[in-house]
């Protein structure tokens, strides 16, 4: 799968761990869409770069984290067709899948530990939309229903 990546400096050290930790599966290919540095940005300019590449097909899903992953969130889901989910245990992950169709995972590397974002990151990867009764939903959220 094609996965986008991106953080402000709050989260530069979690964003490398987990591109090293999905580089271990071959069939994951990663574009990181920065930063890599703890110089001070504003996170609201990777959120919108990696949501306009998401939209414009270069990935399947993104991944965007910052200090709590609020902010990210917020940006991101001013997209239509966006679907940010912001994380802080498997349980969210999961279900964030299956009943959102989540096609953002947000992530706060500083709310959050390395272990739990990855166990985060492994089942938001591997979990399914379940479709049917949440799809009308999720078309009710982009004025579709
Ligand atoms: C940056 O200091 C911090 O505000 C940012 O990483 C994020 O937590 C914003 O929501």
């Amino acid at each position: 799968m094609r996965i986008l990546i991106a953080c402000d400096h709050g989260a530069f050290d979690l964003k490398r761990k987990i591109v090293e930790h999905l580089a271990q599966n071959p069939e994951n290919e990663i574009i990181n869409l920065g930063v890599d540095g703890a110089e001070s940005v504003d996170y609201p300019d990777y959120a919108q770069s990696l949501c306009r590449a998401l939209l414009a097909g270069e990935g399947e899903r993104g991944i965007l984290l910052c200090g709590t992953g609020l902010g990210m969130s917020m940006a991101a889901n001013r997209f239509n067709g966006i679907r940010g989910a912001l994380c802080h245990d498997e349980y969210t992950a999961r279900l964030s899948r299956q009943h959102n169709n989540a096609n953002v995972l947000v992530l706060g590397a500083r709310s959050t530990g390395e272990a739990v974002a990855l166990g985060i990151v492994d089942t938001w990867m591997q979990t399914d939309f379940e479709g049917a009764r949440h799809q009308r939903r999720l078309d009710k959220i982009e004025n579709k229903g």
